[in-house]
């Protein structure tokens, strides 16, 4: 027989070089490369000695008594949402995010309270003792809940365990970094590790129909370290996101077979566990100060749902000759069209200034609907006048200035007027001819760039302020 050979792996990104090196060429980090051996991986048993295929039946797409499993919904509204309606049967989903952001308490609600309804929830931890886990639902108030604990990280000794008595309904495993499985033979933790262990869960899960939620750490980048090589394995990927310093949570689905990747599900970390915010751009909007000139409250989508949320800008005259340009939750390149186009189109001279533009609560926004409110709070900044506090904006800008029609317009004008917003700056449209349900809000169409520059330097309904004062430095 062949002497088996080793491969080498990278930790971080997964890729196979031929020798050792201290850096990865592929991803570039320093020290990720260990020695895997290439007779363990998946697959080595295939050139161990061939087999006669099996012959398997085919079956139709059109099936027409098929009926599909419901799927299982765990009555946490936001987690329901971001599976996309509950979890489906037979699936998994990789629950990514950095250590210590609330993924473990997460999931132990979720295992509470489909444990409570009478289902068979089973929590698998790696990482923690059976004592710990058990301290931390007493803290919860979950100490109840009928979810079955156990503190184990060999995979064929999991699955044996599971296979027996009812079949669960949701199996956590926290986390896939401590799990290995016997048929391979590097290290816990390493690549071919993780991989092993999630084909084996996998397996279970598809040949059971339990759900599986696998949890993996991130790094400080946002990569899943290790488990991204599952990424492509499972059926969901989702990442439970937070801001240092602050209590909320976001919830995000970044990969669903079996459902939309656009919804968010808003938590607040509270000393008893993960509450579910129910009205986000109540949270994203309070605490502003809504006199300071330089904030616009956009009205946003998060997937389905309408979401407010403040952009902020500082333009500020620049000590540098280049000045600085800094985005935080928004598209560095959308910046620099915007301030382009109000340059070119509404004569407003941006150029000598530093431009910082934030959005507030630590949100990412991806929309160009964006644009109309970004502008709106660069010329508020820059003229030292405050937009009202009670107006939105939305609507994305063109090359040319003009100011073009976005999706789900009604949906974000009643969430505003829901608010108690009255004013709302918007493209011209079908939207703009405003329904019943939106008739406390005044509506303002802006065609052009030039006339939010106008609008803003004249508010109606508002005493006239002096014109424009004179560009500050
Ligand atoms: P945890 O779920 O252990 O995070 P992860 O599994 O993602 O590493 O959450 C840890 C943090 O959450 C910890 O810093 C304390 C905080 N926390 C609360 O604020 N309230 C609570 O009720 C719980 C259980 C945790
Ligand atoms: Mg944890």
């Amino acid at each position: 027989m062949a002497q088996p050979h080793a491969s080498f792996v990278c930790q971080n990104c997964g890729a196979i070089s031929q020798r050792w090196q201290g850096r990865c060429d592929a991803c570039g980090g320093w020290n990720t490369i260990a020695e895997e051996s290439a007779s363990s991986g998946i697959g080595a048993r295939a050139t161990q000695g061939a087999r006669k295929g099996r012959i398997f039946g085919l079956s139709s797409l059109i099936e027409k008594d098929h009926k599909a499993a419901p799927r299982i919904t765990t009555g946490i509204a936001e987690l329901d949402r971001v599976t996309g309606g509950g979890f489906v049967p037979g699936s998994v989903i990789l629950l990514g995010g950095e250590p210590g952001i609330g993924k473990s308490t997460l999931v132990i609600q979720a295992c509470a309270a489909l444990a409570a309804s009478g289902r068979r929830a089973v929590y698998i931890s790696g990482e923690e003792a059976v004592d710990q886990v058990r301290l931390r639902a007493q803290r919860l108030g979950l100490a109840a809940a009928p979810v079955e604990l156990a503190a184990e990280t060999g995979v064929e000794d999991i699955v044996a365990t599971l296979s027996h008595g009812k079949r669960p309904s949701l199996v956590v495993i926290d986390s896939i970094q401590t799990m290995w499985t016997e048929l391979i033979e590097s290290t816990p933790g390493t690549v071919g590790q993780v991989r092993g262990a999630a084909q084996a869960l996998i397996r279970f899960a598809k040949t059971t129909g339990a759900t599986v939620i696998l949890v993996g750490h991130v790094t400080k980048d946002g990569q899943i370290a290790g488990p991204r090589v599952v990424e492509h394995m499972v059926d969901a990927v989702v990442s439970f996101e937070g801001e240092g310093g602050r209590n909320f949570r976001i919830l995000r689905a970044v990969k669903n077979r079996f459902g939309p990747t656009d919804e968010i599900g808003v938590f607040e970390m509270t000393g008893r566990g993960l509450a579910e915010v129910a009205n986000p751009s109540a949270l994203f909007l309070s605490s502003r100060d809504a006199t300071a000139p330089g904030a616009a409250v956009f009205a946003g989508m998060e997937g389905t749902r309408p979401l407010l949320v403040e952009i902020q800008a500082l333009v500020a005259p620049s000590p540098l000759g280049t000045p600085r340009r800094a985005v935080v939750g928004w598209d560095n390149a959308r910046l620099a069209m915007i301030l382009a186009v109000l340059e070119a189109h509404a004569g407003v001279k941006l150029g000598p200034y530093d431009i910082y533009l934030n959005v507030a609560g630590g949100l990412r926004i991806g929309e160009p609907a964006a644009d109309l409110a970004a502008a709106a709070a660069l010329v508020s900044s820059l003229s030292g006048l405050s937009l009202a506090a009670d107006s939105v904006f939305f609507g994305e800008i063109a090359l040319s200035g003009a100011i073009r029609p976005v999706a789900h317009g009604l949906a974000r004008l009643k969430e505003a007027a829901k608010l108690g917003f009255c004013r709302a700056t918007i493209p011209q449209g079908p939207t703009e001819n405003g329904e019943a349900a939106v008739r406390d809000l005044a509506v303002r169409s802006c065609a052009h760039i030039s006339s939010l520059v106008a609008a803003i330097a004249a508010p109606d309904g508002l005493p006239e302020k002096a014109a424009m004062p004179a560009k500050r430095g």
